[in-house]
């Protein structure tokens, strides 16, 4: 591998902090046990600093550590000011923003205000109509037989569940155990600025927040399309008042030097740019890329999965890239299955397709985020049986396909969860090749990937041409290269079935990227690219030559050049 001396920094560029940092996300459940139990915590995260500052990461996105039952691993929030008795104390979150501080790290953290956990006290004080708490959440009048409509949660079954201390049927998007926050109410919006500010004042940096499309819902509840894949969904994402409720969130920002991300898992590209800018948030995950390999029903369809097109993937993130002002990226993260199982090859060509994605994640125009774990190539798991699974979601949408006769048995659905479970994410870090993969001293919350003795952080740092060292060599290149940061973005060779060939250009400047995303040799041609003076800056295999033309790249050879 090689890479070209960094460049004079340019003075003439709109800079800001944000979009020049590489993000690195942590679901700290899973990511280093510090005092044995099972679990990761924050102490552990502590230890890691050192590895993370090692890496290059300038942002930490620490996914929640606030008190909750975990219903679901922590985006059941039941005290936004409390830390998890698990993950440690405040102390010890305090204790880890300094270790991040000290090492110019900056930390955001996420935020779940769509909704609480039912063990909140608003939601408690809400079921008791008590203190002026009673419209925190969203209740509708009816009998305990027939839900107010037939929306559906995205996490599986009916979006409605009946409380019988109230009498009323309460909304919740996602588990029965997630009930919606009412943003209707100003009160609501109150309480969520409260505690935004709460955090803002302790020193963090900035927040992602969570399932921010949902937050307005249709005026009524009316009933959705029945044919859609999530039923009711146009009545709960996108609703009317949304702009306005990010306005006003936004507002809670001013004076603090924040990143503001927000996930919109609905949003369609051409949407994204109404929530950026001054009266929004600073960027959204889009997760339009990350249907390439869906079927019409979308990610849990089990009638297709799992084959996907290259010339799908270029023309959904060219649009992102050339009509989003400054996206989020990502491949992979808590949510999806490992990077490499999804658009990479995790026998064969782990490492060259491990290094190809990483490539080009880190070329591409916006912030990137990489997932804990990508940095030496982890990969999907697998479950043998519907008990192997943590995840609400899985559990549910596998629930509701057998509950509908779509399948008769978890064997029968088995494929598409070990392609698309959310758990591959989550299974622990492979810090070394000791039991447990270093993760725990004692049984992990959930089984290690067996692969651990092969992949793992330790011999990844002992072998520079891991992918560890590649995701430094490229991190490093992104912080040097104005260009690969502020530069256009222009596709080349858009039917090619291979390549993913780009440019990014500032000014006089132009890097070329060139990937084959493919197990076969192919010979690159472009001829409206002149590369005969062409230099590697970075590549994932040895002598690659300096003139891409002509050259008959390797399987998921990726190589970035100077022009
Ligand atoms: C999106 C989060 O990323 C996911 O993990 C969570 O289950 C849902 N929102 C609900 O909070």
């Amino acid at each position: 591998m090689t890479r070209h001396d960094s460049q004079t920094r340019r003075t003439d560029i709109d800079r800001q902090w944000w979009k020049e940092a590489v993000v690195y996300q942590i679901y700290p459940r899973s990511f280093n046990d510090s005092d044995g139990d099972g679990v990761g915590d924050l102490q552990g995260i502590t230890e890691k600093a050192d590895y993370l500052a090692d890496l290059g990461v300038d942002v930490v996105w620490l996914c929640p550590v606030y008190e909750s039952p975990n219903a679901d691993n922590g985006y059941d929030i039941s005290d936004y000011r409390s830390i998890m008795d698990e993950f440690g104390t405040m102390a010890d979150w305090e204790a880890l923003l300094d270790a991040l501080h000290e090492r110019d790290i900056r930390l955001i953290m996420d935020l779940v205000v769509n909704h609480t956990s039912k063990q909140h006290e608003w939601f408690q004080q809400s079921r008791r109509r008590e203190d002026g708490y009673d419209d925190y959440y969203h209740w509708v009048d009816g009998t305990p037989s027939e839900p107010p409509n037939n929306w559906e949660s995205i996490f599986g079954g009916p979006a409605w569940t009946y409380d019988d201390e109230r009498g009323q049927w309460y909304l919740h998007l996602f588990d029965p155990e997630q009930p919606d926050l009412n943003w209707r109410n100003p009160e609501v919006r109150d309480a969520v600025t409260e505690a935004v500010t709460w955090w803002l004042e302790k020193g963090i940096d900035g927040f992602r927040l969570d399932a921010i499309d949902h937050l307005s819902k249709s005026d009524a509840y009316p009933d959705g399309d029945p044919d859609s894949a999530i039923v009711g969904i146009e009545h709960f994402s996108h609703g009317p008042r949304l702009p306005e409720y990010l306005d006003e969130l936004s507002a809670a920002f001013e004076g603090y030097d924040t990143m503001i991300v927000g996930e919109m898992g609905g949003a369609d590209i051409e949407q994204v740019d109404d929530y950026t800018g001054e009266d929004g948030v600073d960027m959204i995950f889009q997760f339009d890329h990350m249907g390439v390999s869906v079927g019409p029903n979308g990610r849990w369809d089990p009638t297709q999965f799992g084959e996907w097109e290259l010339t799908d993937l270029k023309e959904v993130i060219s649009q992102q890239q050339d009509e989003i002002d400054w996206p989020a990226l990502f491949f992979g993260n808590h949510d999806q299955p490992r990077l490499v199982s999804h658009f990479g090859d995790d026998e064969t060509y782990r490492t060259e397709s491990a290094t190809l994605i990483a490539t080009f994640l880190l070329t591409l125009r916006g912030t990137p985020y990489i997932y804990q774990g990508e940095e030496i190539g982890m990969t999907n798991t697998e479950f043998d049986s519907l008990e192997a699974i943590d995840d609400p979601m899985t559990v549910g949408i596998v629930e509701d396909l057998i509950a509908d006769g779509v399948v008769d048995s978890y064997e029968e659905v088995r494929d598409l969860v070990d392609y698309q479970s959310r758990d591959h994410a989550r299974t622990p870090m492979q810090w070394d090749d000791t039991e447990n993969a270093g993760f725990t001293a004692d049984d992990p919350w959930f089984d290690v990937n067996d692969n651990y003795d092969e992949i793992n952080v330790e011999s990844a740092l002992a072998d520079t041409d891991s992918i560890w060292h590649h995701y430094e060599t490229l991190i490093e290149l992104r912080h040097s290269e104005d260009v690969l940061v502020y530069g256009d973005y222009d596709l080349l060779l858009p039917d090619h079935d291979q390549f993913y060939a780009y440019t990014r250009t500032l000014e006089n400047e132009t890097t070329l990227v060139v990937l084959n995303w493919s197990d076969e040799c192919s010979t690159f041609d472009c001829p409206s690219v002149p590369t005969a003076d062409a230099n590697v800056v970075v590549s994932n295999y040895d002598d690659t030559p300096s003139d891409p033309t002509g050259h008959a790249f390797r399987p998921y050879e990726a190589v970035v050049y100077q022009l």
